[in-house]
């Protein structure tokens, strides 16, 4: 038989709004530690931003009486019923806000519940103030949708508040949207409720809506109490809240997360979400409704250790010349500056970050990627034993550097 001919393969050329955005730094760190893991280095692990406990046993009942219920169809492409009520019920229990099963659309983590947001709502050219320093997928979600990302910084030696007055000076006639992150990742800052609430007026009075990640919303320490701005007077029209399964529960792997907002944007999101993921997984939505409906006492367990954490991993990095380092409010991460370690050989901070790495085995993401240059983030979600291994090797690689 004569052989045919070889056709030429299709040309791979990768759309734009994908070249637009590079793969999540935070991944990129974790990648990077499990390969030396794989290879049996003891590595010391800063990197993963996810709890460390296991997901309460109740919810975890809840998906094995879903699966042995056959409870494994499509579902509403926004969720569940019973799900999107127990989601304003508990958000309403929790956090004094008043939304109904409308305004609430259930989405495969935080992360997409944001990400179709953006895309719901940007267009070419719009711009987004984001807070900063920020979480890593923020630009790049805006700049996929073709939008155009400006900074709002906060300032270390303000325990990296976001100030509405800094935001303010960053909108502009093309603002569309302004994303808050409180309790914040990677700082742990938390914004007091009195400024949160002169960032509403502040989107009120330009127009623009204010998208807040509620993601680590149970994660706050000392006088800092669990807060969402939806529990303000008039804040419905102008507000989007996002909120994750993922650090509360306990439940990074199952994703699940979702959106509370104006019913049209909803609408929109529902039907963004029918042509692409369908409903998050059926079983999954089970589990989550368990989580709003039962006890939160996990919660309070999981908070009382990152608590100790916190304050041992704190007291730990300041007795190292030359970090400098705040107390976080909230979530479970410490944002040290070591920018006075810097030097030609360690320019910026992912030159320490592949540095710690390959000499120390310490896993870290460096604060660039959050828009933070001179900064590490380091997560706590880890046990008291590594934490010190930890420090040990962090007091032995910045006490050696070269002068
Ligand atoms: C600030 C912030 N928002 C949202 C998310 C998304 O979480 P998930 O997609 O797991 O719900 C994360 C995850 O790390 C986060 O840190």
């Amino acid at each position: 038989m004569a052989s045919a001919e070889k056709l030429a393969a299709p040309e791979i050329r990768i759309a734009d709004r994908l070249n637009r955005i590079s793969v999540s730094p935070t991944m990129a760190v974790l990648a990077a530690a499990e390969k030396l893991k794989a290879e049996g280095i003891d590595v010391a692990d800063f990197g993963p931003g996810e709890p460390d406990f296991p997901t309460p046993d109740h919810i975890k009942r809840a998906a094995i009486k879903a699966l042995d219920e056959n409870r494994t169809k499509y579902t509403a492409a926004a969720g569940i019923l019973p799900l999107r009520q127990a989601i304003c019920d508990w958000h309403a229990r929790e956090l004094g806000s008043s939304y109904a099963p409308a305004e609430c659309v259930v989405n495969v983590g935080g992360k997409h519940a944001i990400f179709q947001t953006i895309c719901a709502l940007i267009n070419a050219g719009d711009q987004v103030v984001i807070g900063a320093p920020y979480w890593v997928s923020y630009p790049d979600m805006v700049k996929y949708a073709g939008g155009v990302p400006v900074f709002a910084e906060s300032r270390a030696e303000d325990g990296f508040v976001l100030r509405a007055a800094d935001l303010e000076k960053q909108i502009t006639s093309k603002t569309r949207m302004v994303i808050v992150n409180s309790p914040s990742n990677p700082t742990g800052a938390v914004i007091p409720a009195d400024e949160f609430q002169r960032i509403l007026e502040v989107c009120k009075k330009h127009n623009v809506f204010l998208l807040s990640d509620e993601c680590y919303s149970h994660f706050t320490y000392g006088e800092a109490k669990p807060y969402s701005i939806a529990s303000a007077p008039d804040s419905k029209d102008t507000l989007i809240i996002a909120g994750s399964f993922s650090k509360t529960f306990a439940m990074t792997g199952w994703r699940l997360g979702y959106i509370l907002g104006p019913k049209q944007l909803v609408d929109a999101i529902a039907k963004l979400q029918s042509q692409s993921t369908s409903n998050p997984t059926s079983i999954v939505q089970y589990a989550g409704l368990e989580a709003m409906r039962g006890s939160m006492e996990s919660v309070g367990v999981m908070l009382a250790e990152y608590n100790r954490r916190r304050e041992h991993i704190v007291r730990g990095l300041r007795t190292i010349p030359g970090v400098e380092c705040n107390m976080p409010q909230g979530a479970f991460y410490v944002f040290p500056n070591v920018s006075s370690q810097l030097h030609a050989s360690m320019p910026d901070s992912g030159s320490v970050a592949r540095q710690l790495l390959e000499r120390e085995h310490v896993a870290v993401t460096p604060g660039d990627a959050f828009g933070a240059p001179g900064h590490l983030r380091l997560s706590y979600a880890t046990s008291m034993d590594r934490i010190d291994e930890g420090l040990k090797r962090l007091a032995r690689f910045f006490g050696n550097r070269p002068s």
